[in-house]
């Protein structure tokens, strides 16, 4: 594996979380999003991060320094001279397929473009370029500085060459790789958000109260996090996109999303990001 620069496309938590693991770790970093601000918040995001692990003793002074060298880009046409690229824009198929389609134009030869899709089939991203045996997913967890774990998942023509540099660089990052193949939700959603949408329904039907269903699963099976708390990080509209898609592609019942989600899409309640969801932030 011989990656220098590595270009993040999405300034969103996901986008902003990447870019400073990936910049602490001693890459050359630049962070693409459409929207200013976005990258703005993105850079006092990362910035209040790093502070936070500096002052436990996770990062170095140096890690911390490099932070600021993080560059910023509002074009796609900045990520010309990545030798690999991380895309965290919305969960939105039709932009996801668009974004492939101008960064395969705009990447050399060869360079990987990972995506961090949590339930978009990497098959379908790839088919949106002519370089499908270098499409791979890299899926982070939130919150990606904390978080070991990330999804390898392989579409269909995703090269075994590929498979092992996304695997390569996500150790390089600091974190465990494990494999998955491109199946709606892969492992990892088409385990954890049943089990979210689960606590929705118990929530929408009385069986408790949002406090009590978090404890139950917090104080008995020690999840770190209750279900709704997790909802609320995870964002009510991610969990609800991820539950239409295993709906509509594995076609069973048993994957319906809750109406109350719907509801609390339909309100703006879509967790921490706006500062309510089945709990309230400051
Ligand atoms: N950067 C740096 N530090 C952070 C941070 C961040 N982004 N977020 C939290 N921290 C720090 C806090 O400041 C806190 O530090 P102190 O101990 O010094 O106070 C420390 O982490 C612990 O945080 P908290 O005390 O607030 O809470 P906690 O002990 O519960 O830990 C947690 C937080 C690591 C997030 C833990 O609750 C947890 O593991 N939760 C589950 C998260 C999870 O399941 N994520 C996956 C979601 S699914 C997904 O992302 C993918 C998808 O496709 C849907």
């Amino acid at each position: 594996m011989d990656l220098k620069e590595i270009v993040v496309v999405g300034a969103g938590v996901m986008g902003r979380g990447i870019a400073q693991v990936a910049a602490t770790s001693g890459f050359a970093v630049t962070m693409i999003d459409v929207d200013p601000p976005q990258l703005q918040k993105a850079r006092a995001g990362i910035r209040d991060s790093a502070e936070r692990l500096h002052a436990k003793g996770r990062l170095s002074d140096e890690q911390r320094a490099v932070i600021g060298k993080i560059s910023a880009a509002e074009d796609l046409s900045a990520a010309a001279g990545a030798d690999i690229i991380i895309e965290a824009a919305s969960e939105n198929p039709q932009l996801k397929e668009k974004i492939f389609a101008e960064l395969d134009e705009v990447a050399r030869p060869g360079v990987i473009l990972a995506t961090n899709t949590s339930s978009i089939s990497i098959t379908l991203i790839a088919a949106a370029t002519h370089r499908p045996k270098e499409v791979v997913g890299m899926h982070f967890f939130n919150p990606v500085p904390l978080m070991k774990l990330v999804e390898i998942v392989r579409g269909l023509a995703t090269s075994d060459q590929t498979t092992a540099t996304a695997v390569a660089l996500a150790q390089a990052l600091g974190k465990t790789p494990v494999e998955a193949n491109d199946s709606p939700g892969f492992i990892s959603n088409r385990i954890l958000c049943p089990m979210l949408n689960e606590a929705v329904y118990a929530l929408m039907e009385g069986v408790g109260t949002p406090e009590a269903i978090d404890a139950v699963m917090k104080l008995g099976m020690n999840h770190p996090m209750g279900p709704l708390e997790l909802c609320d990080l995870v964002g009510i509209d991610v969990l609800l996109h991820v539950m239409e898609v295993l709906h509509r592609d594995l076609g069973e019942d048993k994957y319906r999303p809750c109406p109350l989600l719907r509801k609390m899409v339909a309100a703006g309640r879509l967790g921490r990001k706006t500062g309510r969801g089945f709990h309230e932030y400051a």
